[in-house]
């Protein structure tokens, strides 16, 4: 089972953006610790993409079809604007999982709407980098299923 771990905009810069947000961990930190926690369950294979651009995250998306069985991704800002996003997810049909650092419902308003999770399976929002682990527990058992 192939799984596309896709984090968008200024999520390369965790572990210096807003820690107070974000906390103090890197992405890089959180790839491994998805990739260790991957090995949990067999035969379970894990790919890492970051872009700033929506394009990027679309092209991506698409190119994923026949790849991948499923994605788990966080598209930060887009989130809350990106059609493309959201369509490019429904045009190639992988079950999707959406995740959030931080809460999103007990923030900004702007942030409370997302866009793109109206194309996912699920989301997990509020617990850090371990969303990331429960979405790929969350994912995983939706598969096998
Ligand atoms: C975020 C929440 C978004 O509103 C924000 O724009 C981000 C990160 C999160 O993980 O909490 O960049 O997706």
């Amino acid at each position: 089972m192939k799984i596309l771990v896709l984090n968008g905009p200024n999520l390369n810069l965790l572990g210096t953006r807003e820690p107070e947000i974000y906390g103090t961990v890197t992405l890089l930190d959180i790839e491994k610790e998805i990739l260790e926690y991957s090995k949990s369950f067999s035969g379970v294979e894990i790919e890492f993409f970051q872009s700033n651009h929506e394009g990027e995250i679309v092209d991506k998306i698409q190119s994923a079809k026949e790849l991948y069985n499923g994605i788990i991704i966080n598209p930060a800002a887009y989130t809350h604007t990106s059609v493309a996003i959201a369509d490019a997810i429904k045009a190639v049909n992988i079950p999707t999982v959406e995740i959030h650092l931080s809460n999103i419902n007990a923030r900004e308003d702007f942030r409370k709407k997302s866009i793109t999770a109206l194309s996912c399976i699920g989301q997990i929002s509020g617990f850090g980098k371990n969303g990331y682990l429960a979405g790929l527990f969350c994912l995983v058992k939706y598969l096998e299923n």
